[in-house]
């Protein structure tokens, strides 16, 4: 954003007399352009099917959020549901230093009822207000004719402008839309008090030259331009959204709308790591820079699998258990020569610690909480002590304690309170005798116990526990993994289940799989109920 921009989007803010706020620098000293940084993990990521979290967990990734120095967190979508909003509004409350932005659409009712949760971030709380411009969209979604959907923008601007002046609008659907009919409308919402406008690409679908020149399109014929920041926000239908983000950037985009691990809608969003780490690695050719800590994506990354439990594909880019890995022998060679060689960027710079021998069964208390702050988590004392439990009785079945290891402990033991918890779960089974699988659980604070049979193991479980929860769930997928090497390894068990529209991950580690097995169907069976339980609320 040049020196005017800033000027101008103070000057508006004196103006509404909503207080100035102190605009984040625009040039870094080396005189890099700098690129806001807009998390949308918990509002277009939580979307993502699987990818639900609770009020708590959404903090805990807001904390991490934060240290990574993102500039701004949308936190979700307040009139969505009672837990959206509890969660935008506790999030306002907690995390100083980024912006903490609600989305709602072009209603007063959705405005209203974001302030009422923002409103706590004071002058770092930002209106995110929008609504679908393409012909396709108005015609068939809003059933609105274009004049119509101008209005509805700008008196959905003017609503938020009248309580902060922090407000960003986005215009859905934005690359399909009619480039005079979008330059109107820009120009209609910054004259209505948008400080910052979205151009996103909701559907995956442009080119990073397409994209360029719808960016430099609206700097050219839009007179108020210089009055707001632009933004972008991509999808990844097609693959592109990380080359389009770099596209916009240089044809004068100052905001860029991200995730951590890319996830979001359908093929997810503008991966955050990949694009920061874009900025840092070239910086020979691209002359911008963004404020993130990037040694803090690692540990953002671990931290949203761990706590989604859906976990990144190991050649994904920045942050995949391959990323840094070297296995031609002839790249070892050239790594020992020379690094550069065959690294572009250095582990350490995302946060890469080497996967050690973390501690052993006599580790104490202090160094257990020192490891897991590394690897971004941050708990509180009952469920610190909790996770150190299970990481002395780990350490007594296991030789050694891998940083891998700590991860699946603090996912299991971060957890909310939850409706089912696994007491202990015994199995006979085979290769002559019927499996049969005893399951003494909790279910809502009382204890309850059954025996079923199955078709092995893990069938018999399962069946002890959906009886036991009553759930009418369907199970759609189950995995087994090993969390390090070794016999003696933690086995990591992923389910997925279903029941009507909605569909979760649940995860769970032991060194015994039918343990993990367990455990990972119940984490599903808790999330399914929270998740169908925000469904409620929201109607
Ligand atoms: O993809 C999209 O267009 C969005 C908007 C609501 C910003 O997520
Ligand atoms: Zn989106």
């Amino acid at each position: 954003m040049c020196a005017e921009t800033i000027n101008a989007v103070n000057k508006h803010r004196q103006m509404t007399g909503k207080g100035v706020q102190t605009m984040a620098k625009a040039v870094k000293n080396d005189g890099r352009q700098i690129i806001r940084i807009f998390d949308t993990t918990l509002r277009d990521g939580e979307q993502a099917p699987g990818n639900s979290m609770n009020i708590e967990e959404k903090l805990r990734i807001a904390r991490q959020l934060q240290k990574l120095n993102v500039d701004v967190i949308e936190a979700g979508f307040p009139i969505a549901s009672e837990g959206d909003f509890e969660a935008v509004k506790k999030i306002a409350q907690t995390i100083k230093g980024p912006e903490i932005a609600g989305l709602c659409r072009s209603s007063e009712k959705d405005i209203d009822r974001a302030w009422e949760a923002l409103k706590y971030a004071g002058e770092k709380g930002r209106i995110h207000t929008f609504i679908a411009t393409s012909d396709i969209h108005m015609k068939y979604k809003l059933q609105m004719e274009p004049a119509k959907v101008l209005a509805s923008a700008v008196k959905a601007v003017k609503r938020a402008a009248s309580y902060t002046a922090n407000v960003e609008f986005s215009c859905e659907d934005a690359v399909r839309t009619r480039l005079p009919f979008l330059a109107e409308v820009v120009e209609a919402v910054i004259a209505a008090g948008a400080t910052t406008v979205n151009i996103p690409d909701t559907v995956g679908y442009t080119i990073p030259f397409e994209y360029f020149n719808i960016i430099k399109y609206l700097k050219d014929n839009v007179p108020n331009i210089d009055k707001a920041i632009i933004s972008v926000h991509c999808h990844n239908d097609l693959g592109l959204s990380v080359a389009n983000s770099i596209a916009a950037i240089q044809a004068g985009a100052r905001q860029v709308e991200c995730t951590i691990n890319g996830i979001g809608e359908r093929a997810g969003n503008c991966s955050l790591e990949e694009f920061v780490m874009i900025l840092k690695t070239r910086r020979d050719i691209l002359p911008f820079a963004s404020n993130v800590v990037t040694e803090q994506l690692t540990p953002a990354s671990r931290l949203l699998t761990a706590v989604t439990g859906i976990g990144v594909q190991p050649n994904k880019s920045i942050v995949g258990a391959n990323a840094f890995a070297h296995e031609a022998g002839i790249h070892q060679h050239g790594m020992m020569m020379e690094k550069t060689t065959y690294e572009i960027m250095t582990p350490e710079s995302v946060g890469l610690l080497a996967s050690a021998l973390v501690l052993g069964k006599h580790s104490g208390r202090h160094a257990f909480k020192k490891r897991l702050e590394e690897l971004g988590h941050d708990l509180d004392d009952v469920k610190l002590n909790r996770a150190f439990d299970r990481f002395k009785d780990l350490a007594d079945l296991k030789k050694e304690v891998f940083d891998e290891d700590l991860d699946a402990i603090v996912s299991d033991e971060a957890r909310e309170e939850d409706l089912y918890k696994l007491d202990h779960v015994t199995v006979t089974c085979g290769s002559f005798a019927v499996a049969t699988a005893t399951v003494q659980m909790e279910v809502n604070g009382v204890t309850v116990r059954t025996a079923e049979l199955g078709d092995g193991p893990v069938d018999s479980t399962f069946k002890a526990i959906k009886k036991l929860t009553k759930s009418k769930s369907k199970l759609t997928q189950y995995n087994v993994g090993s969390i390090t090497g070794g016999t003696d390894a933690q086995g990591e068990v992923t389910v997925r289940v279903s029941e009507g529209k909605h569909s979760v991950v649940g995860k769970g580690a032991s060194t015994d799989i039918i343990v993990a097995s367990a455990k990972a169907y119940i984490h599903a069976l808790n999330r399914l109920h929270s998740r169908q339980k925000r469904f409620i609320d929201a109607v």
